[in-house]
């Protein structure tokens, strides 16, 4: 069969270049259980209460699950202070960021994001005949709202600001992004994209909760991939008020969220001394691999994430296969047009060891070269 019978807008897409996957790194390097650094996964696993919660609702599984997962949109309404009917619950925030562009780019239209970024925002707008608007972000790797602001005409709908950016891990200004809200036009809605929302350690920084609840246009996506360790279950959620929200519960499959990915995500919320662990760990290791990176001369900068992207002063590819060899993946920047740069997720205290032990060992066998 030929591929003349795709749709247009799937032939036009470029092949996606995931990191190495880690089922593939153990057959190539031998090595049985490769350390994880390059999915920005939580290395210390879901917290107990939803282990449990989850292995209750496995004998459940005979029974679909809540068409809208009501449980869990009442318990986030409560956290956040906003009506259950204003979040939509899906299979990871890839399906949110796929309902979102699904309910709102028609054909033609602009979607605005600097890069570089998620891939995904790419992706989900040519595959529904809009045109991607990629602006580089700035030197200090911030998304550029001003440049943004500039390149919004009459046929943009979205603007697509990842805060906590992925892979930079930097995080926009809040005050000038009020001052860019309340300066766009009244045809362009704000995705705020928050999937590392949760790492932000700034006092009283807003997010996209606030700006909802002030009124401006704004639909939030968050997860429960990263800082509550569910991305094997794929949940995700869309935040936003009345008319903004309604075309994703129109446009969401039925059963989006399974009920066993829903029960953990419920007791992963409430498990507040965890999330807590993991976030003071997070932040410890942060600092210590910091000045580990800075001491095998590689320039890095403090993250609002649980990744830190590293100027490592090399071709990043070859030292990623090589540490595979060690088995341990990390993610190089290539593909983003950074190809000195890596993405490197914080992992325990002990694989964080082990990485950096390994790039001493690479250093000592190619001395120009980490
Ligand atoms: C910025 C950003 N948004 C969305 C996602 C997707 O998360 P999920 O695992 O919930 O699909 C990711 C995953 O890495 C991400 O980095």
């Amino acid at each position: 069969m030929s591929e003349d019978l795709w749709r247009d807008s799937v032939r036009n897409l470029d092949p996606y270049i995931p990191g190495q996957a880690a089922m593939e790194a153990e057959q190539q390097s031998k090595i049985k259980e490769v350390i994880r650094l390059a999915t920005n996964e939580n290395p210390h696993g879901p917290s107990q209460k939803a282990i449990t919660s989850m292995q209750n609702a496995v004998l459940e599984s005979h029974y679909y699950p809540d068409l809208t997962c009501l449980a869990l949109r009442n318990k986030l309404g409560k956290l956040h202070g906003m009506d259950p009917e204003n979040y939509v619950i899906a299979n990871g925030a890839d399906n949110i960021i796929n309902l979102v562009i699904a309910s709102y780019v028609n054909q033609g239209e602009e979607v605005v994001y600097c890069t570089p970024t998620f891939s995904e925002y790419n992706k989900n707008t040519l595959l529904v005949g809009g045109i991607p608007v990629e602006i580089p972000t700035t030197l200090d790797h911030k998304f550029d709202l001003e440049a943004i602001l500039d390149a919004i005409n009459e046929t943009t709908k979205l603007v697509i600001i990842c805060n906590p950016n992925n892979p930079t891990g930097t995080i926009v200004d809040e005050k000038e992004l009020r001052t860019f809200l309340s300066r766009l036009p009244k045809h362009v809605i704000v995705v705020l994209d928050e999937a590392y929302g949760e790492f932000i350690a700034i006092p009283n920084y807003s997010t996209g909760v606030e700006y909802i609840q002030e009124g401006y246009p704004v639909i939030t996506i968050r997860t429960f991939s990263k800082l509550f360790g569910l991305a094997g279950m794929r949940v995700g959620y869309a935040m936003a008020k009345g008319e903004l929200i309604r075309p994703l519960q129109m446009v969401r499959e039925p059963f989006a969220c399974n009920r066993v990915a829903e029960a953990g995500a419920i007791a992963s919320l409430e498990d507040v001394e965890y999330t807590e662990k993991v976030l003071a760990e997070n932040r410890t290791e942060m600092v210590k691999m910091i000045k580990e990176f800075r001491s095998l001369g590689f320039s890095v900068e403090e993250t609002h994430t649980n990744f830190l992207f590293i100027d490592m002063k090399q071709d990043t590819s070859k030292l990623a296969q090589k540490l595979c060899q060690k088995g341990l993946i990390i993610r190089p920047c290539a593909a983003w047009g950074f190809p000195t740069f890596a993405r490197i997720s914080i992992g325990s205290e002990v694989n964080n060891q082990k990485l950096i032990k390994a790039l001493q060992e690479i250093s000592s066998q190619t001395p120009n070269h980490v």
